[in-house]
């Protein structure tokens, strides 16, 4: 327990626009004095693992110091990228590479086609010639992906691309929507959800890499069903502000901010800490009464997030009235 890693949204600025991406996107940059703050006064707090995203995070106008101040602070990092400007970054990642602990490929799916429908045209290749730098410089990296109707059945696909290119592993996700239109047509059903992780599972024992499945897994078990819950992983959004968690921060169309505990620009992390663990308790102990009382959702722990933090207007009808009085 005790905190270990922030996730921090550099920007919310992106040169792609993918169909089903949840972040409000725009020109929104971290003030990097206020960064360099956030990181010294957490890592006094025990933080040691960073994860740099965004938006995309390549655009961020001072990743170079951001990196070097990860680095001279002792924190190893990570980079989630969809890998548009990946040969442009490269030298800064060779040159931080004492704290660079991996690098995340967005990627939709094995086929260049349909990887492209969603990212972009020249997406999918831009990712390929990512994996061979990476392969030739040494650079350890995964694939993420965020399933749904459309690509579900690549699963295998996916893992073997992955292996092939070198990569250390593969992380499937589920969709979290941010329209009815688009949870109607991509989101997967609860029981293809869980027909999913198995088939997540299997691979991980045939495939000679490692293939996972984020919190965003079914799971009835109450308590710390994710870092975030555990009081462990604390997300900081590109405006300075404390969120309970990265998935949950500028999550596009919000009703409310909900998840928002804190503004960095005028408290001090260690208070702003004392605020998230608050509220990552309050959520949790939320969750933990709808499990008890047979509420579905809850077994779906980021769209129960979703659903009563109120980042989606029509998902607020799948809690009834009574329950909701008592979650
Ligand atoms: C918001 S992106 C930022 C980093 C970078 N731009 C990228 O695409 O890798 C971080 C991760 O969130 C995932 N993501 C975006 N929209 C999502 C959604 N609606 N549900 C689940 N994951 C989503 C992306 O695929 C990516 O892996
Ligand atoms: S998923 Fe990443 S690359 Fe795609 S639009 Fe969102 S932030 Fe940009
Ligand atoms: S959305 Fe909620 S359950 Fe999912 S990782 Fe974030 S805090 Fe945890």
């Amino acid at each position: 327990m005790g905190l270990k890693k922030l996730v921090v949204e550099l920007t919310s600025l992106c040169n792609l626009s993918c169909e089903y991406c949840f972040k409000e996107l725009g020109g929104s940059h971290l003030d990097i004095a206020l960064l360099k703050r956030i990181l010294q006064e957490a890592r006094t707090l025990g933080a040691s693992k960073i994860t740099f995203t965004g938006g995309e995070a390549s655009l961020y106008p001072q990743l170079d110091e951001a990196f070097r101040a990860a680095e001279s602070l002792g924190y190893r990092y990570a980079l989630v990228t969809n890998g548009w400007h990946f040969p442009r970054i490269l030298p800064l990642l060779d040159s931080t590479r004492r704290a660079l602990n991996h690098i995340f490929f967005s990627l939709d799916s094995a086929t260049e086609t349909l990887h492209d429908r969603v990212r972009g045209t020249g997406s999918f290749q831009r990712i390929m010639n990512a994996t061979d730098l990476c392969q030739t410089y040494g650079l350890p990296f995964s694939f993420l992906v965020v399933l749904n109707q459309k690509n579900s059945g690549e699963m295998e696909q996916l893992a073997l691309l992955a292996a092939q290119r070198g990569g250390a592993g593969i992380r499937f996700g589920h969709l979290l929507p941010t329209s009815e239109l688009q949870d109607l047509q991509l989101s997967l059903s609860a029981e293809e959800r869980r027909a999913a992780e198995a088939e997540a599972r299997r691979l991980n024992s045939t495939v000679d890499i490692e293939v996972s499945f984020s919190a965003a897994a079914s799971n009835n078990v109450p308590g710390a069903c994710c870092e975030a819950f555990a009081g462990q992983t604390v997300s900081i959004d590109c405006h300075g502000r404390i969120s309970l968690c990265c998935q949950l921060a500028d999550y596009r169309g919000a009703i409310n901010n909900k998840d928002i505990v804190a503004d960095l620009n005028t408290t001090d992390f260690a208070h702003g800490y004392v605020e998230f663990l608050g509220r990552a308790l309050g959520q949790r102990t939320r969750r933990d009464k709808a499990l008890a009382m047979g509420v579905a959702l809850a077994e779906h722990p980021c769209d129960f997030c979703i659903s009563t933090m109120e980042k989606t207007t029509w998902r607020k009808g799948l809690l009834s009235k009574n329950i909701k009085a008592h979650v």
